[in-house]
């Protein structure tokens, strides 16, 4: 059986992927709370790893003996917005970009040596990186930064036969999005975006961008000159 490791596997998206994986894969699920990862996952057969992604000393003990690996799905991450940009909050930005962005530099330190030739790894990003997003600095500049790193990182790990994949998901009902107070279009179940990673894994897609029809909405957005999408973004703020 191959070995899939998944971070934030306590919930949303992680977990329906450590449930989806399960069945024919031997899967070891990550997340930082011992108590919630193994109630998410009580009635699931798989090893649990507890770590903070944003702890550099705590995700290399974690992951210092662990087995070879087919593939790395490196999923865990938060979204929190800037309310306030008068008042910008440098702690909620180091915040959101160190479980996101350099809690995925951490892992990709421990993991790396791990994942075997031939195997694969997965980086979450998402689609709001095709637009820029009011309130999203955060959000937006941490995924903004996994497209990169993803995109570099195929680059060099294309040499050593890991395949790398970008994954951008559209919204997906799950905790994340659940405190959102603004509409989100085409938002999908867990289950749907469980089936679009999967399927994209399976064929080593390079980017794996969901919905098709979300994100050529996203595309065709693009076009708009950006003092457009800029009063659209607000105008659609004031009727929230
Ligand atoms: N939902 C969407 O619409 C959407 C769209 C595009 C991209 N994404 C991305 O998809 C990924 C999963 O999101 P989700 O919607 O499934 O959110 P979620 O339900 O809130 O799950 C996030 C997971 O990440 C874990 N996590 C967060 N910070 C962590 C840290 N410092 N150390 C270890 N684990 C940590 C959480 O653990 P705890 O349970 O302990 O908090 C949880 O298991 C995120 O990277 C998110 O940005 C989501």
């Amino acid at each position: 059986m191959k070995r899939v490791l998944i971070t934030g596997a306590s919930s949303g998206i992680g977990l329906q992927l450590a449930i989806d994986y399960a069945r024919d894969h031997q899967v070891i699920a990550c997340g930082r709370d011992a108590a919630k990862l193994q109630h998410a996952l009580d009635n699931v057969a798989c090893h649990h790893l507890c770590f903070d992604i944003g702890n550099r000393a705590s995700v290399l003990a974690a992951c210092a003996d662990l087995p070879p690996l087919d593939l790395v799905i490196l999923n865990a991450g938060t979204c929190e917005y800037i309310d306030d940009v008068k008042h910008f909050d440098g702690e909620l930005f180091e915040r959101v970009v160190r479980a996101n962005l350099v809690g995925t530099g951490y892992c990709l330190e421990a993991l790396m040596p791990k994942i075997a030739p031939g195997g694969q790894l997965a980086l979450m990003s998402s689609t709001a990186t095709y637009l820029p997003f009011s309130r999203a600095q955060a959000y937006g500049a941490s995924k903004a930064g996994i497209d990169y790193l993803a995109n570099s990182l195929a680059i060099d790990c294309k040499p050593l036969n890991i395949r790398v994949s970008n994954i951008k998901p559209c919204f997906v009902d799950t905790p994340l999005t659940q405190k959102n107070n603004f509409p989100m279009p085409g938002r999908i179940t867990a289950a749907q975006a469980s089936n679009y990673i999967r399927r994209g894994l399976a064929k080593g897609k390079r980017e794996i961008a969901f919905t098709p029809i979300f994100v050529l909405g996203l595309k065709l957005l693009q076009l708009l000159p950006f003092n457009v999408w800029a009063s659209l973004q607000k105008q659609q703020e004031e009727n929230a």
